[in-house]
């Protein structure tokens, strides 16, 4: 049965005593609307660490965009019932204050953690202050959970690295990236895949296509110039979305700020584009 728990406070207890019975806790955090492709990080955790933790909180400190925020799909009792289906043990939510007493629920008085490195370009260029609410909400969720072992998508490639560098510097927990969940047209599982308008649905198969023609062009016809590589997502994205945000490399075990100029050794294909009011990425390692 999954215990549902309505604070940190209580799941910081609950995980205190799992881990008291020589249990190892393996964590998933969300924002909830939860998807095939969460639910498949929560069936790992479970089979590698016998025990499966989830948070749901959709966390206001990540969101640059008040909209985006206000229309994050939300439906607690909903992924409850998902999440005992795949016989996750716990799952928790939490307010803003609950996470944050310090701040007495003003997000203004919390003080946010370092996203490092990683948090330069593409996604940290484009959503000032979201990795930096990201880094802050895990730090409280690993304090929280105290998990052996975290579990990530790699469809949010640059958080995986941002969160790695975090749980680096924390000391803990080992944090395990899992692929990229796809429907069957490629186009990858996301939660704000609800909030596509159809027609806007029917193109984003196209992203899926551009990261495979990248991988393509770097498979076959050895393409190593990032330059080259981008034109290659461009033309395949443009007759499908005129408001691409970027579609770039970069060397996934050296990030940079700015796309390499001189030749890759290894590469991830990264895109951004605007589907009408819903904003898709997804990546791809080429070599
Ligand atoms: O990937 C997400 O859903 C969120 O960024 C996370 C890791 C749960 C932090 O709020």
């Amino acid at each position: 049965m999954t215990q549902k728990l309505g604070s940190p406070g209580e799941a910081r207890g609950w995980c205190a005593e799992a881990r008291a019975r020589g249990g190892r806790v393996g964590f998933v955090p969300t924002m909830g609307a939860l998807h095939e492709g969460h639910l498949s990080l929560v069936k790992r955790a479970r089979e590698e660490c016998g025990c499966a933790v989830v948070s749901v909180f959709v966390n206001p400190l990540q969101f640059n965009d008040p909209k985006d925020l206000e229309r994050y799909p939300r439906d607690f009792e909903g992924d409850v019932r998902l999440l005992a289906g795949v016989g996750c043990d716990m799952v928790f939510t939490g307010t803003l204050e609950q996470f944050f007493p310090e701040s007495g629920g003003d997000a203004r008085r919390i003080v946010g953690s370092e996203p490092g490195p990683a948090a330069r370009g593409l996604e940290g260029a484009r959503r000032p202050g979201h990795f930096e609410g990201v880094a802050t909400i895990v730090r409280r969720l690993f304090e929280v959970v105290e998990p052996a072992r975290a579990y990530f998508g790699e469809k949010d490639f640059q958080q995986t690295l941002v969160v790695r560098d975090l749980a680096r510097r924390m000391g803990r927990p080992e944090i395990v990236v899992c692929p990229t969940e796809r429907e069957p047209d490629g186009v990858a599982r996301s939660s704000r895949n609800a909030l596509l308008e159809p027609a806007w649905r029917e193109r984003a198969p196209a992203i899926h296509r551009a990261l495979q023609a990248a991988r393509g062009a770097w498979r076959e016809r050895g393409v190593r110039d990032g330059a080259e590589l981008e034109r290659t997502m461009r033309a395949v994205l443009a007759p499908h979305f005129p408001d691409i945000d970027y579609a770039e490399v970069r060397d996934p075990d050296a990030w940079t700020e700015l796309m390499p100029t001189t030749p890759l050794a290894r590469a991830q294909a990264l895109i951004a584009v605007r589907a009408g009011s819903v904003r898709l990425i997804d990546n791809l390692r080429l070599d």
